[in-house]
């Protein structure tokens, strides 16, 4: 073989030893649920009806609620390359198999939220494999970034995730309510029902991995977690509120149509207070370990005070 193809080699750490005995019986528990409610977006949504029921929306609601599940089906997908690299990352520290397998469930999961997602927008008369606005081209790909992760530990760098996965757990029940349509509100239920395994999957490393961490990694999660809610999430993710002002109007008239139309979307009006909620809530959760978060001055307010130094 040429020296050259030799460099291109992936150099892939030893797997071995390979640990097969559980350590984790809470984590356990989890895949066991995850496979007693596994579901298939193909089978569980009865597509026919969706597109009848949809058929007499008027044409400006059906694009504006194309690009809300566009948006959707974007956010999903985003989370399967940030598991691919967990799943990588679990299996070459020789993490017990319960960890490798809730990793492995929640890339499919995430993958069949992103699957159920377009089969809505293409419902509702395209799904859009890319942005229009070129905006949005800059900031997807900044969902995630490796950089940010490689720095923190496994189980740090989960917990950002997880306390991600409340943030949008509360945007995702306020959806759910919004949703008019059976066949979307069915879609909205058991995304949530998966979600519901990835918060909680959060609490177990809460509950177990916390204590563990030092000082400056617990600075660094808050950090990091702040760092992803300003600069994507906020960006037009989650919320609209960090958005341009042109692409800011723009998209959020979208979202507004199509939560006017019970499409399963929020008012952007709605969101900040929801993120607000919710990141009080993570605030409290977090303050026992001494997680500090910093402000969000956009939704919590410039007077607002992070998390340890109001306890
Ligand atoms: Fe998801
Ligand atoms: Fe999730």
């Amino acid at each position: 073989m040429e020296a050259s193809m030799l460099e291109e080699t992936v150099q892939n750490p030893n797997p071995y030893p390979v640990v097969a005995d559980l350590h984790y019986d809470d984590i356990w528990q989890l895949c066991t649920q995850a496979r007693e409610l596994a579901w298939d977006p193909h089978l569980d949504i009865d597509w026919q009806a969706l597109r009848d029921e949809l058929k007499d929306l008027p044409e400006e609601v059906r694009r504006a609620g194309a690009e809300w599940w566009s948006l959707r089906a974007w956010m999903e997908h985003g989370a399967t390359p940030y598991g691919a690299e967990r799943l990588r990352q679990a299996i070459f520290e020789h993490l017990p198999f319960e960890v490798k397998q809730h990793v492995t469930n929640f890339i499919l999961e995430e993958l069949r939220h992103h699957e159920v997602s377009f089969r809505i927008a293409d419902a509702l008369g395209g799904y859009e494999p890319t942005p229009s606005s070129d905006y949005f081209q800059m900031i997807i790909p900044k969902f995630h970034d490796e950089r940010d992760e490689k720095v923190m530990p496994f189980y740090a760098g989960m917990a950002v995730n997880t306390l991600f996965e409340q943030l949008s757990g509360e945007l995702l029940m306020a959806r759910y309510k919004n949703a008019r349509y059976p066949q979307i509100r069915r879609a909205c239920e058991l995304v949530l029902r998966d979600e519901s395994r990835h918060i909680q999957f959060g609490r177990i490393i809460m509950r177990r991995f916390f204590d563990s961490l030092g000082l400056e990694e617990k600075r660094l999660l808050g950090e990091k977690f702040a760092k992803k809610l300003r600069g994507s999430l906020l960006n037009g993710v989650y919320a609209v509120i960090n958005l341009p002002k042109d692409e800011r109007e723009r998209s959020g008239r979208a979202r507004s149509l199509a939560a006017e139309y019970g499409l399963g979307a929020t008012h952007p009006d709605e969101e900040v207070g929801i993120i607000a909620a919710a990141l009080a809530t993570i605030r409290k959760d977090v303050a026992p370990y001494d997680v500090p978060i910093p402000v969000i001055p956009e939704v919590e307010g410039e007077n607002a005070v992070s998390t340890l130094a109001a306890e």
